[in-house]
C-alpha cells in the first residue's frame, strides 16, 4: 500500500521539524506548509491528513479547515493549538475538524493520533468503493476481508467464475458466506444473465423433493394434476445451488449422480430424457467425508461434486477482517435505520476481535443489528453488542484435574495473565477476558492486585 500523505502546517520551523522527523519516521510522505495560503496550495493535488496550527500569519487555521474540508472531505485534520478554549475547539470540531490537539503536544500523542485518524480514512474510503458497487450487489467486492485465508477463497472463486461448467462445493461453518459465495460465482458468471435457483436438500420429503428437483408429469402421483416443470429444466442455462447437500436422503443422491454424469433425467412420471446445461454448486456445513466414512453419503457423489472444493474460513481464523465487517454492516444499518453512527471506537473493535464469533459473520452482522438498534446517540458500546468470551474455546481446551481446582485461583491466575500481557491497561485486559471494565476492576479489588504482584 502507499503510504499516506500528511502535510504539517506551522509557521514555527521547530515544531514542523519535529514533526516532519517523527512522522517520516513512522513511514509518512511529509509535505510541510508555513501560512494558510501555503496549506491550500499544498493539499491542492489532495493530502490524507493535515496538522494545522491554529495561529497563522495569513489568517486562522479554521478557515483554512474549511477549506481543505470543502475541497476534498475526506482529508482528515487535525488542529493544533496553543490558545485552548472550548469555544475554539467545538467550533473546530463543527467545521469537520477530527480532533484537536493543545500545544505543547506530545509527540507519541501526535503519532498515536494520526494512525488512528488514518485508519479510519482508509475504513471510510473502502466502504464507498463497496457502496459504489452497490449497483451490482454480487460484485466481488461484496464479500468482504483480506485476510489471506479469505484473499486466497476470493481468488478461486474468480477463477471458478471464468470456467462455467464446473461443478464446485462449498464447505465452512454456519455463516461464513457459502450463500454468498455461491451467487458471486453465478451472478460474475456468463451464466449471470440466466437464472440462479435454490433448493435446501433437508427442507422436503424425498418425493416432494423429487418433484421440486426434475419436475413431474401430469398424473405422477396423487394431486399432480397438471404437469410441472422442475428447478433443473427452470435454471437451464444458469446455475443450480444445492443448499445443506449433506442432508439429502440416498434415494435422492443417486439420482442428483445420474444427472450429473448424464446431464439428463425424467420428470417424475416420464418417460422422455430432459436434456439440460445447469451449473451444480453444492454447499455443506458437515463434513462430507465423514459422513460418506459413516455411509450416510455416497461416495461416487461425493467425489462428483468436490470436483473443485472451496472452504470458507471461519471468522476467528481472519480476525484481521473484523474492523473491515463491522464497518461495513454499521454503514449498512445506519442507512436502513437512517441513524447516524460515527467511528467505531479502537476500544469497541478491539473487543469484538478478540471474540470467537461462533456463528460467523451472520452473528457478527446480527450483533452490529442489534447494537446499532439499541444505541442510542451517535455511538456504539462495548455493553451494546451482545457478545462476551473470549478468543479461545475454554471447553475445547480446559480439562478439569482429576484432584480438582480452586476457582478462585484459577480466576485470579487469569486476571493477572491478562493484565501482565496487556501492561496493566484494565480495558486490554478486560477484553482478552470478555469482561467490561467495571468487572475487571472489581476483580482486581477482589484480588488485591497491584502492579507488582505476581501470580
Ligand atoms: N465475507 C463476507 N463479507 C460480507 N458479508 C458476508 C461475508 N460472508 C458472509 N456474509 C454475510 O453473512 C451472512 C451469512 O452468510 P451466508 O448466509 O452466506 O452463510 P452460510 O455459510 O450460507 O451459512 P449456513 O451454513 O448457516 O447456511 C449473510 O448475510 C452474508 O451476506
Ligand atoms: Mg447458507
Amino acid at each position: 500500500m502507499q503510504a499516506a500523505t500528511i502535510l504539517v502546517v506551522d509557521d514555527e520551523s521547530l515544531i514542523r521539524y519535529a514533526l516532519t522527523e517523527r512522522l517520516t519516521a513512522e513511514g509518512y510522505r511529509v509535505l510541510e506548509a508555513e501560512t494558510v495560503a501555503g496549506a491550500l496550495a499544498k493539499s491542492e493535488d489532495g493530502v490524507d491528513l493535515v496538522l494545522l496550527d491554529y495561529r497563522l500569519p495569513d489568517g486562522d487555521g479554521l478557515a483554512a479547515l474549511k477549506r481543505i474540508k470543502e475541497r476534498d472531505p475526506d482529508t482528515l485534520v487535525i488542529l493544533l493549538t496553543a490558545y485552548s478554549s472550548v469555544e475554539t475547539a467545538v467550533e473546530a470540531i463543527k467545521q469537520g475538524a477530527y480532533h484537536y490537539v493543545n500545544k505543547p503536544f506530545n509527540l507519541d500523542e501526535i503519532a498515536l493520533l494520526v494512525e488512528k485518524a488514518l485508519e479510519t480514512t482508509r475504513l471510510r474510503r473502502e466502504v464507498r468503493s463497496l457502496r459504489a458497487t452497490q449497483a451490482q450487489p454480487y460484485a466481488f467486492e461484496r464479500i468482504v476481508g483480506e485476510a489471506p485465508a479469505l484473499a486466497a477463497v476470493k481468488a478461486l472463486l474468480k477463477k471458478v467464475a471464468t470456467s462455467p461448467a464446473s461443478t464446485v462445493l462449498l464447505t465452512g461453518e454456519s455463516g461464513t458466506g457459502k450463500d454468498l459465495a455461491a451467487k458471486v460465482i453465478h451472478y460474475n458468471s456468463s451464466r449471470a444473465s440466466k437464472p440462479f435457483m435454490n433448493i435446501t436438500c433437508s427442507a422436503l420429503p424425498e418425493a416432494l423433493m423429487e418433484s421440486e428437483l426434475f419436475g413431474h408429469e401430469r398424473g405422477a402421483f396423487t394431486g399432480a394434476d397438471r404437469q410441472k416443470r422442475g428447478l433443473f429444466e427452470t435454471a437451464d442455462g444458469g446455475t443450480v445451488f444445492l443448499d445443506e447437500i449433506g442432508e439429502m436422503v440416498p434415494g435422492l443422491q443417486a439420482k442428483l449422480l445420474r444427472f450429473l454424469e448424464e446431464k439428463t433425467f425424467k420428470r417424475v412420471g416420464g418417460s422422455v430424457d430432459i436434456h439440460v446445461d445447469v451449473r451444480v454448486i453444492s454447499a455443506t456445513n458437515r463434513n462430507l467425508r465423514d459422513e460418506v466414512k459413516e455411509g450416510r453419503f455416497r461416495e461416487d457423489l461425493f467425489y462428483r461434486l468436490n470436483v473443485l472444493p472451496i472452504n470458507l474460513p471461519p471468522l476467528r481464523e481472519r480476525r484481521d477482517d473484523i474492523p473491515s465487517l463491522v464497518t461495513f454492516y454499521v454503514d449498512a444499518y445506519s442507512t436502513e435505520f437512517k441513524k447516524r453512527v460515527g467511528a467505531v471506537s479502537p476500544d469497541v473493535m478491539r473487543h469484538l476481535q478478540t471474540y470467537s464469533w461462533p456463528g460467523n459473520i451472520r452473528e457478527l452482522r446480527n450483533a452490529v443489528e442489534r447494537a446499532m438498534l439499541l444505541a442510542d446517540g451517535d455511538t456504539l458500546r462495548v455493553d451494546d453488542f451482545a457478545v462476551h468470551g473470549g478468543g479461545a474455546k475454554l471447553d475445547d481446551k480446559v480439562e478439569l484435574p482429576a484432584e480438582g481446582i480452586n476457582l478462585d485461583d484459577l480466576e485470579r491466575s487469569l486476571v493477572v495473565q491478562a493484565l501482565e500481557r496487556t501492561g496493566w491497561n484494565q480495558t486490554k485486559a478486560a477484553s482478552l477476558l470478555g469482561l467490561n471494565r467495571d468487572q475487571i476492576r472489581y476483580r482486581v479489588e477482589k484480588f488485591g492486585l497491584e502492579r507488582s504482584a505476581k501470580p
